[in-house]
């Protein structure tokens, strides 16, 4: 059931408020600025003995566990590393019992990320999946399950389930947190405070799509474009571009904004787009001085950014603006941009929205 949407897609975009709200409530303690481990979903392992962190993904799952890993690492200083699941077995494990391995799977059925975790699990790291669909395959071999409760995704592009992935992430690393002693109960209490926020800010975010609809006659011809970002920035761009390629065919790529002066940024020239996440966050200054290296040699420019940024809208062709609001809170609104614009111009393009071609809703072929 579409709800009365054209698509599935659009239908699971708009119920990422939901969806977010779902992943948290019943696990944090709004009285006592407390996580609740127990409704978390992990009964098994024991969080104070953990000393690092592998978390294992593909695609959007992957984007989604690169882009927590920034406040894993910033609430709880554990090293945290994310693998390609597909990748992972070829590495010489070095896990132990001290280590978590989390899989990050929507369908909890992708068999790269099963596989992946299986092989640490054999070598002795405490595994947790992360997954969607109760009862999968990828919670039934591990230690723990803990569920995001986005409700079914249907259309194979993940648009809900990246966004309640990232704060079921976020709570993980707070609970971490919490057990290791790494972070004061006012610590955790006003990120808390900042996580309930997030359904009604994305509430209001997804309010630009008829705006997004109007600009995305722009790129629907585009033969290639370029998505930037940095720290978390650089993953929501990944994800922009992973989208774009598999909804519209569009040739994209998500680059790390500083990496630009290392090569990519030979391929601009005044036909090429680049969608630039710049929201006022730690990395800002930085990320404008790339964008105006991009202008600078006639490249196109997509700003999405903080409302009200005169600065960076003058600097731009066109520019996306989301509220104002703190670091915890800004990867899930700067998202929802990158998948309106991708679902807008495969509409114009005519493609196959919610049944891409090439490509299945769960992946289970190595
Ligand atoms: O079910 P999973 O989260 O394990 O799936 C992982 C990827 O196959 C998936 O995210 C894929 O990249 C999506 N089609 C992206 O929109």
């Amino acid at each position: 059931d579409k709800n009365g949407y054209d698509h599935y897609m659009l239908k699971e975009i708009h119920e990422q408020p939901q969806a977010v709200a779902q992943t948290i409530n019943g696990r944090l303690d709004l009285e006592l600025g407390k996580i609740n481990i127990d409704n978390y979903g992990i009964s098994n392992i024991n969080l104070k003995e953990i000393d690092r962190i592998q978390i294992i993904a593909c695609g959007t799952s992957f984007y989604a566990g690169s882009l927590a890993r920034y406040f894993i690492e910033k609430f709880t200083k554990i090293p945290v590393e994310v693998e390609l699941a597909s990748e992972s077995r070829y590495r010489t494990s070095t896990v132990n019992s001290r280590t978590l391995s989390i899989a990050v799977s929507q369908s909890g059925e992708t068999i790269d990320t099963l596989q992946a975790i299986k092989f640490s699990k054999e070598n002795g790291a405490q595994t947790l999946a992360i997954v969607n669909v109760p009862g999968s395959t990828i919670a039934h071999n591990c230690h723990d399950e803990s569920l995001i409760y986005a409700g079914p995704e249907v259309g194979v592009a993940s648009t809900k389930a990246f966004s309640a992935q990232v704060s079921s992430l976020i709570i993980l690393g707070l609970a971490l947190a919490q057990e290791q002693k790494k972070l004061s109960s006012e610590k955790i209490t006003e990120c808390i405070d900042e996580l309930v926020k997030v359904p009604s800010l994305l509430e209001k975010t997804l309010t630009l799509s008829s705006y997004i609809e109007k600009i995305s006659k722009k790129f629907y011809k585009a033969s290639s474009i370029l998505f930037i970002g940095r720290g978390q920035q650089w993953f929501v761009a990944m994800e922009g571009a992973l989208k774009l390629k598999e909804l519209s065919y569009i040739h994209a790529e998500g680059y790390a904004a500083g990496e630009l002066k290392h090569g990519p940024i030979a391929l601009i020239d005044e036909n090429l787009w680049v969608v630039c996440l710049a929201p006022k966050d730690s990395y800002y200054e930085k990320t404008i001085s790339n964008i105006e290296e991009i202008r600078a040699r006639g490249g196109k420019i997509l700003s999405v950014g903080t409302e009200g940024d005169e600065d960076l809208k003058s600097i731009s062709d066109e520019f996306i603006g989301v509220v104002e609001c703190s670091e915890i809170i800004l990867p899930f609104l700067t998202a929802v941009p990158m998948h309106l614009l991708s679902y807008w111009i495969a509409v114009k393009k005519g493609t196959d929205v919610d049944q891409p071609r090439n490509l299945a809703k769960s992946v289970t072929v190595e």
